[in-house]
């Protein structure tokens, strides 16, 4: 049913929250959502906020790498870690809300559309996990010898699954096939004109686009347990890969069961859940996704899976011995992803 524009909607319980604060909150869950991860920092996604009280989100199909995504998947999982934080955003700020992805209407662009439906007290898993998502960043040095506690991995894989999709933690004895995947895919991927250029135009961007990745952030290349992606083709790196040897990393497989749209945005919402939850309990993170973009690494990474589902994402999660803040991250303007239909 479209709420009478009028006048403010009304909760299922009862609860009439104001047409105005709704926007508002909308624009505040926007704003915040641009803090997601994304691949190369594109932020490929569109807010638009509605009379009718709905928050819209959209993919930016100008956004898309084609190089290493040409069908859409990381674009979408990028997509839908915008949404988990859009999502928080909104349940910190004390609303219940409701989502429908994929609504029916034909236009493959719109993956969800939010409304508010009451009130609820915040959760303070949800809150741990948003003032997590202001210090989440994608750490790319080698991370240290302790290992991640038994129990971070239980909760870790609880969340993920909490949104519809899987955590695959690579064993030992998988670890060398996960290594030679991603070596394997960064060899091809740096010999291909098409992907070189994708690169540079995505780390060397004007400042006044405030996205992709810059050369600050990426780190030099070292001999690692998995090899981290060159971020840095014609520049020098900011980052020392440190004195970790990534020894005590837990490397993960973030996976579903299908490979639709509706399972990627899926998969996007619980890589953003897993990142802010490690974080909240005080890892360091890393997503590579170098292994997927290829057929041939994908069906060694599915084959790491025993073939039971169809990886998204790979995190590296641990702790980093160096406690030396990151170089910033650009992040858009608000303006220049919300559009407020008026
Ligand atoms: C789907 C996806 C794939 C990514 N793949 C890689 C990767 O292969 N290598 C890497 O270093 N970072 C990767 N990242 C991390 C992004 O580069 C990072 O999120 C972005 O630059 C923004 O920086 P931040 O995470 O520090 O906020 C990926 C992120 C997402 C969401």
């Amino acid at each position: 049913m479209i709420p009478d524009r009028s006048t403010a909607p009304t909760a299922a319980d009862g609860t009439a929250v104001p047409l105005a604060e709704v926007r508002a909150a909308f624009g505040v869950a926007a704003a915040y959502a641009l803090l997601a991860p994304s691949v190369f920092n594109t932020q490929p996604w569109r807010w638009q906020i509605g009379r009718d009280a709905v928050l819209t989100l959209r993919a930016d199909r100008s956004r898309q790498v084609h190089s290493v995504d040409a069908t859409r998947r990381l674009l979408l999982v990028s997509c839908g870690a915008a949404l988990h934080h859009a999502r928080l955003a909104l349940a910190v700020a004390g609303y219940r809300t409701e989502v429908v992805r994929f609504p029916r209407g034909g236009d493959p662009d719109v993956l969800a559309r939010i409304t508010v439906t009451g009130r609820q007290d915040p959760d303070p898993e949800q809150s741990r996990q948003h003032a997590a998502g202001r210090r989440r960043r994608t750490d790319r040095r080698a991370f240290g010898d302790r290992t991640v506690p038994e129990s971070t991995l239980r909760r870790l894989r609880a969340v993920v699954e909490a949104e519809g999709a899987y955590l695959h933690l690579v064993r030992d004895d998988q670890m060398p096939m996960l290594a030679v995947a991603t070596a394997n895919a960064a060899s091809v991927e740096l010999d291909d004109p098409g992907y070189r250029a994708e690169l540079r135009r995505w780390t060397n961007r004007p400042p006044e686009s405030r996205d992709g990745v810059p050369a600050a952030s990426a780190v030099r290349q070292g001999l690692r347990r998995v090899p981290i992606r060159e971020h840095a083709l014609d520049g020098t790196p900011g980052l020392e890969v440190g004195d970790g040897t990534d020894r005590g990393a837990a490397y993960a497989i973030l996976f579903g069961i299908g490979d639709a749209p509706a399972d990627l945005l899926a998969g996007g919402e619980a890589l953003s859940a897993l990142l802010l939850t490690a974080v909240a309990e005080g890892l360091a993170t890393a997503p590579l996704s170098d292994p997927i973009e290829l057929d041939w690494p994908r069906w060694l990474m599915r084959n790491l899976l025993a073939d039971i589902g169809e990886p998204y994402v790979v995190v590296r999660l641990g702790f980093v011995d160096d406690p030396s803040p990151l170089p910033p991250v650009l992040r858009r303007e608000p303006a220049d992803v919300i559009e407020y239909a008026d």
